[in-house]
């Protein structure tokens, strides 16, 4: 599957088939994640693959109350979180060396969008969610006090195909030389 068409097709997908999804392409989907660029190639992301199902109705359980993605995490057979190790991207001997600061949660957005890219062409689903108790996630999955839980994603077979959600216009987003211009 050529990029381009990758990025254009995939769609987050919240409804899922009852198939189980293959340890071959779960190995690949964290693969491609691990290609994705991070500062200074510090590699700050970690993955928890949980095909446990309690674990998984723990985790939808600390999805924000009424969160759309919440049924996915129930029907899709596995759920990837994107955990970050603070203070190493965007740092050098302890200190944080931007304005920024910690750039985690670049990092992990780069290395998650790589993830469903690669899913979507393995003919997978996900969707990217974000907003959940990460103190509670984080209690679920016993992750240490120098670890953050970034993102989860469900990840299975689609059961329908998704809509597809309106993209702004370039002329709305891109300026000449100065912004707004
Ligand atoms: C940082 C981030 C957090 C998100 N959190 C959620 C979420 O908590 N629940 C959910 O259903 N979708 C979540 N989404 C998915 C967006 O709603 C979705 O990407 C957007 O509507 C565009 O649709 P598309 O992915 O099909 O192109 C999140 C996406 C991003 C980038």
């Amino acid at each position: 599957m050529k990029v381009f068409e990758a990025i254009e097709g995939r769609r987050s997908v919240r409804k899922y088939k009852d198939k189980d999804v293959e340890d071959e392409k779960i190995a690949k989907i964290l693969k491609a994640a691990t290609w994705a660029p991070s500062w200074a190639n510090t590699q700050c992301w970690r993955f928890i693959v949980v095909r446990d199902e309690g674990i998984k109705k723990d985790l939808a359980d600390a999805l924000s109350k009424g969160n759309p993605a919440t049924d996915a995490f129930l029907d899709a057979p596995v759920v990837i979180v994107g955990c970050a190790k603070r203070e190493v991207s965007g740092y050098k001997g302890g200190e944080a060396v931007t304005e920024k600061g910690d750039w985690y949660m670049f990092d992990i957005g780069l290395a998650m969008q790589n993830l469903m890219l690669t899913a979507y062409s393995l003919s997978l689903g996900t969707v990217q969610t974000g907003s959940f108790e990460a103190q509670e996630a984080e209690k679920i999955l016993d992750i240490p006090e120098e670890v953050s839980v970034v993102s989860m994603t469900p990840v299975g077979y689609p059961d329908r195909e998704p809509n597809v959600p309106e993209r702004k216009d370039l002329d709305e987003i891109v300026f000449e030389n100065k912004y707004g211009k």
